[in-house]
C-alpha cells in the first residue's frame, strides 16, 4: 500500500520515550524502545507504564502483541537492529538551571562504539541548541577510534505532547518540526511521519532545537502574563477570567494558556525557560521578558498564601485542606508542582496539613512524610478551616459540595485554579477566593 516500515529504536522510556514508540508503533513502524532501567524494562514487557497516563497501557499491550513495539535493555540491540535511532533520555536541570546532558552524551557515545552502519539519530529531549553538534562530533570521534568511516546524519525533532493527553497529542501533532541537514534525512523523517496529517515545518537542526525551548517560553510567559494582571486584578476589583476571555477572543491572542492559578510546574515550563535563560547568559544575551515570567511564577504561590494569611491571620494549629498535588489533572506527576510549595508554607506556618489526590499521593508522600493523606477527600476534608484547591482534577471540581459544608469547621475555600464557579460556591455558603476575580483583596 505504498506505506514505509522503518525499523526504530527509541533511547529512554520515560514520558517522551514512551509515547514516541507507541505512536511510531501504531503508524506501523517497528519499534525497539530501550532503558537502561531492568525493572522499567521488566515491567513494560508486562505492559505496565512507569507513570499514569490515560489510555496508554492499553496501546502498550496492543502494539506488543501485534508485534510493532517490544521493550529491551540491551542497547547494542537496538542499535544494530534499526535504521533511525530516537535518543529520548531525560535532560534534568543542573543547579544552575542549565539542562544537564550527561544521558545525552552517554548516549551519544555508545551509539559511536555500537553503530555497525548508516543511521539517522534524531533528538526527542528537549535539549539547547548545539547539542545536535556535539552528539555528531561525539559519534564522530568514537567511529574514528573503530576506524570506521561510513557516514551518519542528526535530526533534531523535538516533541511537543502534554502529559495528560499524552497519547491524542503524539497521535494527532498540530506540527512536525524537522531540523535536518542530508537529503536522505528528510526523507527518512518524511517516511516515519507518513500518516500524520499536521504540516511538517523543515528546518538547520539549531533552529528546531530553538524552536522547541522558544515555544515552551512563550506558553510559560502567556501564563506568567495572566498571574501577573491576575495580582493587579485583585487589587482593583476587576476579573481576570473575563479579562482573559475577552482577550483571548481575539484570535491574534487565542484563548488558551490565559488560566490564571498558582503558577505553571511540571517537568518542562520550569525546566526549560531555566535552561533557555542560562542559554542566553552564556551568549552574553538578555531575556528580560522571559526572566520576568519566570519571577512572577517562582513568587505566584507565595502571593497566594499571603492572600490566605491576610483572610484568615495565623495558620498555627488550622487544619488546611489540600486538594490536589499534581502539577496538573490527568497525570501523576508531582514534579514542580505548586502544591509542593504550598505544602511547605503551610508546615512552616505549623498548619496541620491533610490532602487528597485521585494520582499523586504516593510520589509527595516521599517528599512530605508528615502530611496527612486520606484514600478520599471526605476524609481529607474532616474538620477543615480552610480548603485549598491546587489541582483541578474532575473529581474534586465534581464533589458534593453540601456534602463538603456539613464536614467542614470553617468555609474557606481558596481556588488556586480558577475552577469553581464562585457565585455557585458562595450560595452554597463558602467564604470563596480565586485568583484575580474578587476584587478588594
Ligand atoms: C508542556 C507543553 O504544553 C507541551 O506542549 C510540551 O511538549 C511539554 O510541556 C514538554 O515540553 O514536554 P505539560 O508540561 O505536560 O506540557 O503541561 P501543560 O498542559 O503545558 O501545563 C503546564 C503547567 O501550566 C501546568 O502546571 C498547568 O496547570 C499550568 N497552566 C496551563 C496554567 O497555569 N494556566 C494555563 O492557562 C495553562
Amino acid at each position: 500500500n505504498g506505506v514505509t516500515h522503518l525499523d526504530v529504536a527509541v533511547i529512554g522510556t520515560g514520558y517522551v520515550g514512551t509515547t514516541t514508540s507507541i505512536a511510531f508503533a501504531a503508524w506501523d513502524h517497528k519499534v525497539i524502545a530501550v532503558d537502561s532501567d531492568q525493572m522499567k524494562i521488566a515491567r513494560l514487557n508486562q505492559s505496565i507504564l512507569p507513570f499514569y497516563e490515560e489510555g496508554l497501557e492499553r496501546r502498550l499491550e496492543r502494539y506488543r502483541e501485534s508485534g510493532n513495539l517490544s521493550f529491551t535493555d540491551d542497547l547494542e540491540q537496538g542499535i544494530t537492529r534499526s535504521d533511525v535511532l530516537f535518543i529520548a533520555v531525560g535532560t534534568p536541570s543542573s543547579p544552575d538551571g542549565s539542562a544537564d546532558l550527561s544521558y545525552v552524551e552517554m548516549v551519544a557515545r555508545q551509539i559511536g562504539q555500537m553503530m555497525d552502519k548508516y543511521k539517522v539519530i534524531v533528538t526527542k529531549s528537549t535539549v539547547p541548541v548545539g547539542t545536535g553538534d556535539k552528539i555528531k562530533s561525539i559519534i564522530t570521534d568514537e567511529l574514528k577510534r573503530r576506524n570506521l568511516s561510513f557516514s551518519f546524519d542528526i535530526v533534531s525533532n523535538p516533541e511537543f505532547l502534554r502529559e495528560g493527553r499524552a497519547l491524542y497529542d503524539a497521535l494527532h501533532p498540530e506540527r512536525v518540526v524537522i531540523g535536518c541537514e542530508t537529503e536522505t534525512a528528510r526523507k527518512t523523517m518524511a517516511a516515519l511521519y507518513e500518516k500524520v496529517e499536521a504540516p511538517m515545518l523543515y528546518t538547520t537542526i539549531r533552529d528546531a532545537e530553538m524552536i522547541k525551548y522558544a515555544a515552551n517560553a512563550f506558553l510559560a510567559t502567556k501564563i506568567s502574563f495572566v498571574n501577573e494582571l491576575a495580582r493587579l486584578c485583585d487589587k482593583m476589583g476587576t476579573n481576570i477570567m473575563k479579562v482573559a476571555e475577552g482577550m483571548g477572543l481575539d484570535s491574534r491572542i487565542g484563548p488558551q494558556f490565559l488560566r490564571a492559578g498558582i503558577g505553571y510546574g511540571g517537568s518542562c515550563f520550569p525546566k526549560d525557560t531555566a535552561a533557555l535563560l542560562n542559554l542566553a547568559k552564556e551568549q552574553e544575551t538578555m531575556l528580560p521578558v522571559l526572566q520576568a515570567a519566570s519571577n512572577v511564577n517562582r513568587t505566584q504561590v507565595s502571593w497566594f498564601m499571603e492572600r490566605i494569611h491576610h483572610i484568615m491571620g495565623s495558620l498555627a494549629g488550622k487544619k488546611v485542606t489540600l486538594l490536589g498535588l499534581t502539577f496538573k489533572p490527568e497525570t501523576d506527576d508531582v514534579r514542580e508542582a505548586p502544591s509542593l510549595k504550598i505544602i511547605e508554607q503551610l508546615l512552616q506556618n505549623k498548619a496541620i496539613v491533610s490532602t487528597y489526590d485521585p494520582q499523586g499521593m504516593e510520589n509527595v508522600k516521599k517528599i512530605y512524610p508528615q502530611v496527612a493523606y486520606k484514600p478520599t477527600p471526605y476524609e481529607a476534608l474532616e474538620g477543615a478551616d480552610a480548603i485549598i484547591l491546587a489541582t483541578e482534577w474532575r473529581e474534586i471540581l465534581d464533589l458534593d459540595w453540601t456534602k463538603v459544608k456539613d464536614l467542614i469547621a470553617q468555609p474557606y475555600l481558596f481556588d488556586g485554579r480558577n475552577a469553581l464557579v464562585p457565585s455557585v460556591m458562595r450560595n452554597l455558603g463558602y467564604c470563596y477566593v480565586g485568583v484575580g476575580i474578587d476584587g478588594r483583596g
